[in-house]
C-alpha cells in the first residue's frame, strides 16, 4: 500500500488554517486534521484548572481519551472516545485553555502520538503549530501562514458573529495576542515555521488567492 500523503499547515491562530486545510483536503479527496480541535477537546475534558496538576495525574487522566478520524475535506469527522467533536470548544476561553494545557510535556506526548497513529494511516491535510517541525517532519508538502495580529482577531470575530455568538474586536486582539505569545514562547514544539516550509503571508490576499497557491505548490511538489 502507497505511504499516505501528508500535507502541514501551521500557523497561528485566525490565520485562515481551517478554511484553506478542509478546502485543500477536499481537493486533494483526503481527510482533514484540526489538532487545534485536539488540544481544545482535551482541555475541555480535563476541565479549567488541570494545567496545574501535576505530570503523573494528567497522564493518567489522558490514558482515558482515544481520538479517531473518518471521512474527507469538509466532512472529516474527529471523535474523541467514539463521540463527534462539538462547537463547544471553539470559544477563545477554551483556546486559552488548550493553550494552556498544550504547553505540558505529557500532552504533548499524548497528542504527537494519536496525531502520529492517525497519519501512519491516512493521508492528510494537518494543521495546527508544530506540524512541520515535530509531527509531521518528512510531510511531503509543508506550508506555515502568518497574517498582523488584527487581520487575524478581525477574521476570528466575523467567524464568530456567523456562529451567532457575541464577540467584541478589541478583547480578540488583546486575548489572541496573548495565545500567541505564549505558544511562540513555549519551551516544548513552540509555534515557528520548519525550515522548509513555504512561508504565505495571508493579511492581504483573498481566501481564494491563497488556496490556488497552495495548489500551486502542492502539485509542483508532487
Ligand atoms: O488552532 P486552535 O486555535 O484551535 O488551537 C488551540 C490551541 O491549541 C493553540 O493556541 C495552541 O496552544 C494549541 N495547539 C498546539 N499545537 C497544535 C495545535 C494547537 O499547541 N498542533
Amino acid at each position: 500500500m502507497a505511504e499516505p500523503l501528508i500535507i502541514t499547515l501551521d500557523g497561528p491562530a485566525g490565520v485562515g488554517k481551517s478554511t484553506l486545510a478542509k478546502r485543500l483536503a477536499g481537493h486533494l479527496s483526503i481527510a482533514y486534521l484540526d489538532t487545534g480541535a485536539m488540544f481544545r477537546a482535551t482541555a475541555w475534558k480535563l476541565g479549567e484548572g488541570s494545567w496545574d496538576w501535576s505530570e503523573d495525574k494528567i497522564r493518567e487522566e489522558l490514558g482515558s481519551l482515544s481520538f479517531s478520524l473518518s471521512g474527507q475535506g469538509a466532512d472529516s469527522v474527529l471523535s474523541l472516545n467514539g463521540s463527534p467533536l462539538t462547537e463547544d470548544i471553539r470559544t477563545e476561553q477554551v483556546g486559552m485553555w488548550a493553550s494552556n494545557v498544550a504547553r505540558i510535556t505529557a500532552v504533548r506526548d499524548f497528542q504527537k502520538k494519536a496525531q502520529r497513529e492517525i497519519g501512519m494511516t491516512t493521508s492528510l491535510v494537518a494543521e495546527g503549530r508544530d506540524m512541520g517541525t515535530v509531527i509531521f517532519p518528512d510531510a511531503g508538502c509543508k506550508f506555515f501562514l502568518d497574517a498582523a495580529l488584527e487581520e487575524r482577531a478581525r477574521r476570528r470575530f466575523l467567524q464568530l458573529q456567523e456562529m451567532g455568538r457575541e464577540a467584541d474586536l478589541d478583547e480578540l486582539i488583546k486575548q489572541i495576542g496573548e495565545r500567541d505569545a505564549q505558544d511562540r514562547n513555549r519551551p516544548v514544539a513552540p509555534l515557528k515555521p520548519a525550515k522548509d516550509a513555504i512561508m504565505v503571508d495571508t493579511t492581504k490576499l483573498d481566501i481564494d488567492g491563497v488556496f490556488a497557491k497552495l495548489v500551486e505548490k502542492v502539485e509542483t511538489a508532487s
